[in-house]
């Protein structure tokens, strides 16, 4: 099997060809017409102006050849770009850099060593859900975006992916269930990633192990969650705010057992009295944590709390204590917006690689009919002079954008 070869370059790496040089293209227009034209076909960028690509680490990519899965065209789009799982930082859309606090841990892929997992007690069987056999854009339910997304992020970086159709508790609110299923899966992998359906990664091509080092997991980190915005519902009855368990990334470990084991069995009441309540009441398992399981797995590094700024809300949300959810969305504040998240998922590394590749082709379309001066109906070529005195009065009946 041949295989061809990948490679995402950015603009700044285009050819002379794509630059400013002028290609003369000589074009045949219909008998009728019978005329002969001349047209500059050139980059709009003069290379003055060519910006640093927003993807610092490209790599060469192979593909096999006429290949066309699914699995593939994730490949195509994500591996060339991918971020070091070391990098020393990470540059955000809006400019913000992140900078790792110190050596990073994780210097390898960690591969099937990772569980993003699913877990949910519902069929999801209905129009425009997950587990229905059609699904279409046009009426997809939320959570079946946030969980393709979960799924297209294992498949991006090579982590094990699991949806598990959790049994229900008799006497317990649904979200209960997600306790001793992520303990399960404590047993099988080194590191979990369970994130509710309405959260999802920002930045897919962002590996989780740089996170891990952005976030200081060391090795006696049970679990890393994020805190909640600052208002009255999300706190304690000991005056501290609710970690948010929507999102939780947790180190297998036997203390993480016993944690989780804690958890589970809270409302039993045999080692932590008045947990009943969070059987049924709000808000649950994640009340539970709150106040009972956090105080009794208090060692230093026990229990990770993230910002809420980085994991947790959506830009949506900033006003929400500034949750605006940096690196992790979590879409509490609208769950309409969970398409859109999937969408950002995927376009803001299309459009970069359409866009390179409308210029890279752009001496095939790009046609420059400024040399002209329109007369009537004609287009009329310009002296030299013409095109001098044009220059004074550029973009007189245009505007920005405008129609
Ligand atoms: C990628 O491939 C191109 C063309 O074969 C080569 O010039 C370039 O050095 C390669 N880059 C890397 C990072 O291997
Ligand atoms: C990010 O890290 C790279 C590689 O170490 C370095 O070249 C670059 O200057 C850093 N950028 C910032 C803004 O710190
Ligand atoms: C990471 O956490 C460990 C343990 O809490 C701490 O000793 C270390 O200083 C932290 N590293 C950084 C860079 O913050």
């Amino acid at each position: 099997m041949t295989a061809s070869n990948y490679s995402y370059s950015s603009l700044a790496h285009l050819g002379p060809q794509g630059r400013w040089r002028r290609v003369l293209l000589v074009a045949v227009v219909p008998m009728l017409c019978g005329f002969i034209y001349y047209a500059y076909a050139s980059s709009f960028f003069p290379h003055t102006a060519f910006k640093p690509s927003q993807y610092p680490y490209q790599h060469n990519v192979s593909l096999p050849a006429d290949d066309i899965s699914m699995a593939t065209v994730i490949k195509a789009l994500y591996s060339p770009i991918l971020h070091p799982v070391d990098a020393a930082n990470f540059t955000d859309e809006d400019g913000d850099v992140h900078k790792l606090p110190g050596e990073p841990r994780f210097k390898e892929k960690l591969g099937k060593r990772v569980l993003v997992l699913d877990i949910d007690s519902r069929p999801l069987t209905n129009d425009g859900q997950l587990m229905n056999e059609e699904l279409k854009w046009k009426g997809m339910r939320p959570l079946s975006a946030g969980m393709l997304s979960h799924f297209m992020f294992a498949n991006i970086h090579g982590y094990d992916y699991k949806f598990i159709r959790a049994p229900d508790y008799p006497d317990r609110w649904g979200t209960w269930v997600k306790v001793p299923m992520m303990k399960e899966a404590l047993k099988t992998h080194d590191y979990i990633v369970f994130m509710d359906s309405d959260v999802m990664f920002h930045y897919p091509h962002l590996p989780l192990e740089w996170l891990l080092n952005y976030w200081n997991m060391t090795a006696d980190t049970l679990a890393m969650m994020s805190i909640d915005p600052d208002e009255p519902q999300n706190y304690d009855t000991k005056g501290n705010r609710y970690l948010n368990t929507g999102f939780v990334i947790a180190q297998q470990s036997k203390r993480t057992q016993e944690m989780y084991k804690a958890w589970a069995e809270c409302p039993s009441e045999t080692r932590y009295k008045g947990c009943g309540q969070w059987k049924v009441a709000w808000a649950h398992e994640q009340a539970a944590f709150g106040n009972y399981i956090r105080y009794d797995f208090d060692r230093p590094d026990d229990i990770k709390v993230l910002p809420c700024v980085e994991a947790n809300g959506a830009p949506e949300a900033v006003n929400r204590g500034g949750c605006k959810g940096t690196f992790v969305r979590h879409f509490w504040v609208d769950k309409g917006l969970l398409a859109k998240g999937i969408s950002d998922s995927v376009m803001q590394y299309f459009v970069p690689r359409l866009h390179q590749m409308y210029h890279q082709e752009a001496s095939e379309h790009i046609i420059d009919k400024k040399g002209f001066k329109l007369v009537g109906a004609d287009m009329v070529p310009m002296t030299d002079e013409e095109k001098e005195a044009l220059k004074k009065d550029e973009g007189k009946n245009q505007k920005d954008e405008g129609f």
